[in-house]
């Protein structure tokens, strides 16, 4: 069992195509200076959970498994059509005895350990979700469906939120019982009307996205590795 006799698993969804990448490949088998960001993307949470669950693109699983053949803590399945599917696809497959998981997108792939261990200290704290967020740097403007600014939020209370997000297993249950689609699992647990503690994030736990931010990776790694 994991840190304080708490049993800890994690998703990994891994199976979106990565479209806006424009990669041959799946995004999450794209390589940086030597390591897929899928291999990244673990390396930061498994040293402190006892399970990973990845949810691979179709057809790729047989790939993604043969990266991590030696590890008996990793599993890996298919994922779904969206990013929500493919959690919840994972969520069904998680430990029945885990009391936290955490959902990390492969795409963050310099999230490190320390951003990991905020997340799980959090929880232990007493928190039954939790969002690492770092402040945003441009004003934000709501608008509406004709592209006219509708308002103007305060920067000081915006967060841009990464991964891994933590949340109390039988919370991350509930949440996606309702099957709705999200671009995180945190909007699904707020709309349970569940608080979401949002602790520090990290500049490098930005995720790849685009082919300017695979160049930025690039550096990046090749600077620090
Ligand atoms: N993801 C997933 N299943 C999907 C879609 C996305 O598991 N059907 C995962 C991605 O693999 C990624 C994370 O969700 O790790 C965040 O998604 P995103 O960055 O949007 O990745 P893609 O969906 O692959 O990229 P794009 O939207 O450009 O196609
Ligand atoms: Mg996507």
């Amino acid at each position: 069992m994991g840190i304080n006799g708490q049993f800890l698993s994690a998703i990994i969804p891994a199976a979106g195509s990565g479209d806006r990448l424009g990669a041959s490949i799946p995004k999450a088998l794209v390589v940086i200076n030597g390591k897929t960001l899928i291999q990244r993307a673990v390396e930061s949470i498994l040293p402190h959970v006892d399970e990973i669950i990845i949810a691979a693109p179709k057809e790729f699983e047989r790939e993604i498994s043969a990266l991590f053949t030696d590890n008996k803590k990793i599993k890996v399945i298919s994922g779904g059509e969206v990013r929500s599917k493919s959690v919840a696809a994972a969520l069904s497959q998680v430990n029945k005895n885990a009391d936290y998981i955490l959902v990390h997108d492969a795409a963050r792939c310099f999230s490190t350990q320390a951003q990991t261990m905020r997340v799980i200290g959090a929880l232990l704290a007493g928190d039954d979700a939790v969002v690492p967020g770092i402040e945003v740097v441009d004003t934000i403007k709501v608008i509406d469906s004709k592209s006219f600014a509708e308002s103007t939020p305060s920067r000081s209370t915006l967060r841009a939120v990464q991964t891994p997000q933590g949340f109390s297993a039988q919370i991350l249950h509930r949440a996606h019982q309702s099957g709705n689609d999200a671009t995180d699992d945190a909007a699904l647990v707020e709309a349970l009307g569940i608080a979401v503690r949002v602790v520090p994030g990290e500049p490098n736990a930005h995720k790849v996205t685009t082919p300017a931010d695979l160049e930025w990776a690039k550096r990046l790694a090749e600077t620090n590795e």
